[in-house]
């Protein structure tokens, strides 16, 4: 299904003045319709991402389109935890208050490569350097008495499960689908650990999956990529007995982004969490193992220990 209402559409009525977001990847796709629609709505959005002139130009953009937007850019290298604890320094000094954290840089289907730190690269771009930006930000969310932090996921977690004992693929050939499963898996497991772990704190924790996007994300995949995925998506809906009409068919950041925001503000979720969103709605399309309490224990506490030794 996809997703008929707009991020914009979905900050309609709401007053978000006096809270800050922290948006990473705010330089394309979904992250930047969202940084969008949450300053429209009055909202302080630091915008973070790994390419400063880009980031210049998308804060260029919503000024352009919300006049009196309140942004500030950041750099954020989610391949380096340096680069990770370098930004959670800096957002830190300038917000002692955060009300919303929108895990959302993602890279997917990349060839083979190692993060600065050794992880796999999906796995540490999308799940590690998240992890431990996060982390580092706990006091600032638990200062909101009420925050939110959103991981962006994807249906494309059932492509792969999270191995605990070969994360980094050190011992098996690689397989990029495979990969990018895993780290959307951890993000989702993270969602799950972390609304367990922070909810006294104020702090409640979602995965979302924001549909297919027709945005910058798919440049690493070929014709055979697309083929391949699409067969693969269309025999999983057929074996659940679903319709597979519209199946991968894509949608516009515009919209791909609503269910985010809506993650981010919704007073539906009030009092909820660890839960996996998709169409602006809690879904029931999460593989069991990516919403396991005990191995979203058991990757928070492997996580921790790999982010503070690295
Ligand atoms: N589009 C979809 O159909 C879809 C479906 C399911 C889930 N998602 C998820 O949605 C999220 C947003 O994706 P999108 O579709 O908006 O893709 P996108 O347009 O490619 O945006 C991804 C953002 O992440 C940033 N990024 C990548 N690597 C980074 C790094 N090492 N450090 C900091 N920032 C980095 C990118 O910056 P650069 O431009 O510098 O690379 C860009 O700003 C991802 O987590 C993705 O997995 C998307």
């Amino acid at each position: 299904m996809t997703q008929s209402r707009s991020a914009l559409q979905i900050t309609e009525g709401h007053d978000l003045s006096g809270k800050v977001c922290v948006i990473t990847g705010a330089s394309s796709g979904l992250g930047r319709e969202s940084a969008r629609a949450l300053a429209a709505a009055g909202a302080q959005v630091i915008l973070a991402a790994r390419n400063s002139d880009a980031l210049t130009e998308t804060a260029r953009w919503i000024r352009a389109e919300v006049p009196d937007a309140r942004t500030s850019t950041v750099h954020l290298d989610l391949t380096s935890l340096v680069s990770v604890r370098a930004a959670a320094t800096e957002i830190r000094e300038s917000s002692p208050v955060i009300h919303i954290l929108m895990n959302n840089a993602g890279v997917m289907f990349t060839p083979f490569g190692r993060t600065r730190d050794g992880f796999e690269l999906q796995i540490g771009t999308n799940y590690f350097g998240h992890f431990e930006l996060s982390r580092l930000l706990i006091p600032q969310l638990a200062a909101a008495a009420g925050a939110r932090l959103i991981n962006l996921s994807s249906g494309g977690h059932v492509l792969g499960d999270v191995d605990f004992d070969n994360l980094n693929w050190e011992h098996r050939d690689y397989d990029k689908f495979v990969a990018y499963g895993a780290s959307k898996t951890a993000n989702i497991l993270h969602a799950v650990e972390a609304d367990r772990r922070l909810r006294d704190s104020g702090i409640r924790a979602y995965a979302v999956h924001p549909g297919t996007v027709a945005t910058s994300l798919a440049r690493y995949m070929s014709r055979s990529d697309y083929s391949q995925l699409r067969r693969y998506a269309v025999a999983g809906s057929a074996a659940r007995g679903e319709s597979t009409a519209g199946y991968l068919d894509f949608t516009t950041p515009e919209n791909g982004a609503a269910t985010q925001v809506w993650a981010a503000i919704s007073p539906e979720l009030a009092d909820r969490g660890g839960l996996y969103l998709e169409d602006c709605a809690v879904s029931d399309t999460v593989a069991p193992y990516a919403c396991d309490a005990e191995r979203a224990a058991a990757l928070w506490a492997l996580s921790e220990k790999v982010c503070t030794t690295s």
